[in-house]
């Protein structure tokens, strides 16, 4: 799948959710839809070092499909970038991991980052990763159309259906 690259990076996004919208199939094993968001998401935006997502299993986030370097398999909820992602709920943009206390180094390039939780029902399912080698490479443009995604994600598939063993 390749996406039109435009110079508005709002339309860029709007182009991939309507794809990703198309490849989300309820049907079909939530893995097989989260891997091909991250695919997506890799090839349109050259900015993206690593992208991937961590899922919720008791008090950890665990890793799941990615598109990267190797990662850690696991971080505390509350714990670095994703870890408070998870426990407020909330986005974080962090336009320089190294004044981020706690930041978890899973790639020492890594300069910026973006992680948006995945909620249904006010539950937290699991947290959406982009990290980049540029120092702030993501801004409230990408938060607005990343949450959009979670929303789409949440709508489409069963999320309390087991992702993780
Ligand atoms: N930097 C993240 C860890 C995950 S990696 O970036 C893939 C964090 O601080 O939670």
């Amino acid at each position: 799948m390749s996406i039109e690259k435009k110079e508005n990076k709002s339309e860029t996004y709007r182009l991939l959710l309507r794809q990703i919208d198309a490849l989300l199939n309820p049907n079909e094993p939530l893995l097989t839809g989260f891997a091909n968001i991250t695919g997506a998401l890799k090839e349109t935006f050259p900015e993206i070092s690593w992208v991937g997502f961590y899922f919720v299993k008791n008090n950890y986030l665990f890793l799941g499909p990615f598109q990267g370097k190797v990662a850690c398999t696991r971080i505390k909820i509350g714990e670095g970038v994703c870890g408070t992602c998870a426990n407020n709920k909330e986005t974080q943009v962090v336009p320089n991991v190294h004044e981020f206390p706690g930041h978890i180094a899973c790639d020492v390039e890594s300069n910026s980052e973006i992680v948006i939780p995945i909620i249904f029902k006010e539950n937290v399912y699991g947290v959406l990763d982009l990290d980049s080698k540029e120092f702030s490479a993501f801004n409230e443009t990408d938060k607005t159309w990343l949450e959009k995604l979670a929303e789409l994600i949440s709508k489409k598939l069963d999320l309390t259906k087991n992702i993780i063993d």
